[in-house]
């Protein structure tokens, strides 16, 4: 078995909390990123992708491709955008690092063929990192 990655990078707006949590429950539980006015991060993204290299063209997957589907369906979606306001994916979930590593996982695993196995890891910021591989 064998892997390969491609980092790309996005930046989003968001802000932690629940609308059927009270003022003072989500300052303590989100604190400051429960500020009301937003705030942003500028999020690293790995897609990891595992499976058999095919012997014909020596690749695991074109990275080229890989890049194609990430763009599409992670980048154009997320980046410059405000994830709370303008992403449906997180109308009604919190949009927490770990939130964000399941659903970029899952739209991956919808786009691309299953011979592969995928795993995510999505640096919120250079200390504050979410690995999640589906299960
Ligand atoms: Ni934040």
């Amino acid at each position: 078995m064998i892997k390969v990655c491609r980092r790309s990078t996005f930046n989003s707006a968001h802000r932690l909390f629940r609308p059927d949590w009270s003022d003072e429950k989500n300052n303590a539980v989100f604190d400051k990123c429960n500020n009301p006015n937003y705030h942003g991060h500028n999020y690293t993204l790995e897609v990891w992708v595992s499976g058999e290299v095919d012997p014909e063209t020596g690749y695991l997957i074109d990275l080229k491709i890989l890049k194609t589907i990430i763009q599409k369906e992670i980048i154009d979606r997320f980046d410059h955008r405000n994830l709370n306001l303008d992403c449906p994916e997180f109308e009604q979930l919190n949009p927490t690092a770990e939130n964000i590593a399941a659903v970029i996982y899952r739209l991956m695993r919808e786009a691309m063929d299953k011979k592969y196995e995928l795993s995510i890891t999505l640096w919120e910021t250079e200390n504050n990192i979410v690995y999640f591989d589906g299960k």
